[in-house]
């Protein structure tokens, strides 16, 4: 049986753990490389947003694979979360929106050039949409220009975009560096989500084009008028759904028993090593994570103001709780220490 409900319904996640991937999403990157074969004669490659590192095991797996000449092999994988271990692969943790973290990247490939970069950034979405696809279109025109800086002529960009509202305004920017420009869904990617992955081959940024860590990409030129490109102007890019279509379908549910053999549950390959829930975790554990407030009391006075008498069961705050008071005129919520 299996332990989670995350391990009964969905099947890439069993299998990522069955072949030891760390994250789902390796089969992503494995199905867009079956379409296109990014890995070919490929051996340096930067992995951005790589945490918790399934991408750079899989790049770690097929640039490296069995082989005992790894020298020429260059894997770098940069994430704002510490990540643990991958044989072959050199680590950086920071923030790829910044230009210390960019001038890093760039300072592993002093003197040479990248073959691939690879982007799988997400933001830690909000479910304001609006939202969620601006700072994802932010991370992946970081990513393109840190590609600038490092990237072959004729080298490969494959990044994650959510196919909103301004994604062909993004498409445009990126037919400026890239003279093929795809978008792949995965099957492995659920139909639920607007996640969607940009292949973009054959390198060649415009005559004279200086790399820039400051380039205003979307920002600056950004109004309705340039987001509703016509005619000759408007870039329409191919759209593919990509990996076995006589495969796993990402969004049903499968039966545990794998072909062949009973499935049996295995522990997630590897445990994130610093995730930013570390303290609630940890707080949960000691019973010392807030609790909802109890409600005693509820009065008015004569301005109409109405107050809410509260008391929480957290022990650090002891018997003394708190007066709420909801003013009715406009309708706020001002917190008051009752002593
Ligand atoms: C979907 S996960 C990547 C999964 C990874 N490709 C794998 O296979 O294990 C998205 C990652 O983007 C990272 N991220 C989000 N914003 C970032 C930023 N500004 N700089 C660096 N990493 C960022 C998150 O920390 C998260 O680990």
């Amino acid at each position: 049986m299996g332990k989670s409900s995350k391990d009964k319904r969905d099947v890439y996640y069993r299998l990522a753990k069955e072949e030891g991937w760390r994250a789902r999403s390796a089969f992503k990157l494995l199905q867009i490389n079956e379409d296109y074969n990014i890995f070919e004669g490929v051996k340096k490659v930067v992995d951005l947003c790589a945490a918790p590192g399934s991408w750079s095991q899989v790049l770690s797996r097929k640039l490296r694979g069995d082989n005992e000449d790894t020298n020429n092999v260059k894997i770098v994988a940069v994430d704002l979360q510490a990540m643990a271990p991958i044989p072959g692969v050199i680590q950086i943790q920071g923030d790829i929106t910044k230009t210390s973290t960019a001038d890093e990247i760039i300072g592993h490939f002093e003197g040479e050039q990248a073959d691939l970069v690879v982007c799988d950034g997400a933001p830690d979405v909000t479910g304001l949409h609006d939202i969620d696809e601006y700072i994802q279109a932010q991370l992946l025109l970081a990513a393109l220009n840190i590609t600038t800086h490092v990237l072959k002529s004729g080298g490969t960009f494959v990044a994650k975009i959510f196919r909103g509202k301004d994604v062909s305004l993004l498409y445009s920017q990126l037919k400026i560096f890239f003279p093929n420009v795809s978008v792949f869904k995965p099957r492995s990617s659920r139909n639920s989500s607007i996640e969607a992955f940009v292949v973009c081959s054959g390198y060649s940024p415009p005559d004279g084009y200086t790399p820039n860590m400051s380039n205003p990409l979307l920002d600056h030129k950004y109004d309705l008028d340039y987001n509703n490109l016509t005619g000759p102007n408007r870039v329409i890019v191919p759209f593919l759904a990509c990996g076995d279509l006589s495969g796993f379908d990402s969004d049903k549910t499968y039966p545990l028993q794998l072909p062949g053999r009973d499935y049996e549950y295995h522990a997630p390959t590897q445990s994130p090593i610093d995730p930013p829930y570390k303290e609630a975790c940890q707080l949960r554990k000691t019973d010392k994570l807030a609790k909802p407030e109890k409600q005693i009391k509820t009065s008015s006075d004569t301005d109409n103001n109405t107050y809410i008498e509260t008391e929480t069961d957290d022990p650090t705050e002891g018997a003394c709780g708190q007066i709420s008071v909801l003013d009715s005129a406009v309708g706020q919520l001002k917190i008051s220490d009752k002593r």
